[in-house]
Order: C-alpha cells, then structure tokens, then sequence
C-alpha cells in the first residue's frame, strides 16, 4: 500500500482518496469518474441556461401582450371620458364648466334607450312611475279618480306635456320631468301618461 503511494507523482489537484488507492485501473476509472461528470454537470448548466434564456424570452412576451399607457393619444381619451369627474371646479368659470358636464351627462343619457325602448306604459310604470304613483309619495296623484278629477280636464295633451317637462302643482308638489328618467323619450312618456288615464277608476 505504502509503496504504491510513493510510486504514485503527486498531481496537483489529485483528491487524497484518489492518491490512497491509486493503482492504474481505479486511477482510469476515476478520470473517467471525472470527464461523466463534468459531462452532466456542464447539461445541467446548459440546461439551466436554456431555463433563464426561456423565462426571459416568456417574461419579454408577457411584457409586450400588457398594455402600456404610453400612447399619447390612447392617454388623451382616457383624461377627456374622466374629465367631468376627474376635474376641480371652483368659482364663476368652474360652475359653468359643471353646468356644461351636467348638460353633456343629460344628454348622453337622453341618448339612452330606456327600458328596451318599449312603448307599453304599464311596463314603464311599473318600472318607474309606480315609485309616486302607486304610493302618493311627494303628492303624487294615485291612480284613482278623485286624485284625477281636477287634472283629467287640462286635457291629455297638458297631461303628457307636464309629464315630459316637469311639473309643480298648486301644492307646490313635483312631478319631476319624464319621472326623473331623461332616457325616456317622449313617446315613451305620452304611451305611459295614456295608459295611467285609462286605468283612472
Ligand atoms: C318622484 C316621484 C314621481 C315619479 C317617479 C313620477 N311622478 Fe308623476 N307626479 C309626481 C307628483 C308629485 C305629481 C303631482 C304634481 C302636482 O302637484 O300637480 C305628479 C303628477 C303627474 C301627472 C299629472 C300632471 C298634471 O298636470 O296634473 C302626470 C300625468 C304624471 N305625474 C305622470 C307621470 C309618469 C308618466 C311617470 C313615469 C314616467 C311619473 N309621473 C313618475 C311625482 C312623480
């Protein structure tokens, strides 16, 4: 054992274990040891490599399907549709502007169809009108004929014109314009004011 040792050069870098039972054989299978596993290890560190080129590769991808606010005019609309909400308004000059906004809000929502725009007034009043009208909330009249008896003979046309525009009667009670819905468009509010009539007992 010990002459072997000492017949064994000293390789710089060699592990003892190596020098202890160096005999030719063990020696070859040990660098063969060696060279298998400098093998795998350098395809693990390939494959490792591969990994991270993948993930920036898949982080890169990801990052280009985000959307990205940079786009100016992508920016511009987004400040013009927050503008009424997002805006300060103070003084003469701000409650103008919010006049203007409340106007711009109105209409668009005038630009509404309401309820599927049907033209059955009992859907519309069961979906709306029935609020006051069913209760007498605020003064409103009920359906019944002596709520009625001085309104029927203004004659329908007064009626439906006091239900589109608005109305505030000797008592000082509103009847807000079109029920308070300005999605519903005139038809809508004559067809209901008709059939509110008819069913005056
Ligand atoms: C917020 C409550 C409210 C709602 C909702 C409402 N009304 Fe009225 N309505 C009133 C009040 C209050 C009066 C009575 C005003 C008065 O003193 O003459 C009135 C009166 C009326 C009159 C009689 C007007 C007149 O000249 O005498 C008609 C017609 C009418 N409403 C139709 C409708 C229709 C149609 C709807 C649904 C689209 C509706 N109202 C929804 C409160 C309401």
């Amino acid at each position: 054992m010990r002459g072997e040792r000492l017949r064994q050069p000293r390789l710089p870098g060699k592990r003892l274990a190596f020098e202890r039972h160096s005999s030719e054989g063990t020696a070859t299978v040990q660098s063969n040891h060696d060279i298998v596993f400098l093998k795998h290890f350098s395809m693990v560190i390939g494959a490792l490599v591969c990994v991270a080129i993948g993930l920036i590769l898949f982080a890169n991808y990801l990052y280009g399907t985000a959307p990205h606010d940079s786009d100016p005019a992508k920016q511009a609309q987004v400040e013009a549709r927050i503008a009424p909400v997002g805006a300060v308004y103070a003084g003469s000059t701000g409650k103008a502007a919010m006049a203007a906004a409340a106007d711009a809000a109105k209409a668009a929502a005038g630009a509404q169809v309401a309820y599927g725009g049907t033209l059955d007034g009992s859907v519309i009043f069961g979906q709306l009108c029935t609020g006051c009208h069913s209760s007498g909330a605020n003064g409103a009249p009920k359906l019944e004929k002596a709520a009625w008896a001085a309104r029927l003979p203004q004659g329908e046309a007064t009626l439906i014109k006091h239900a589109i525009d608005g109305y505030t009667g000797p008592d000082g009670n509103h009847m807000p314009a079109k029920g308070g819905n300005p999605a519903l468009s005139d038809a809508q509010v004559e067809a209901t004011v008709k059939w509110m009539v008819g069913q005056i007992k």
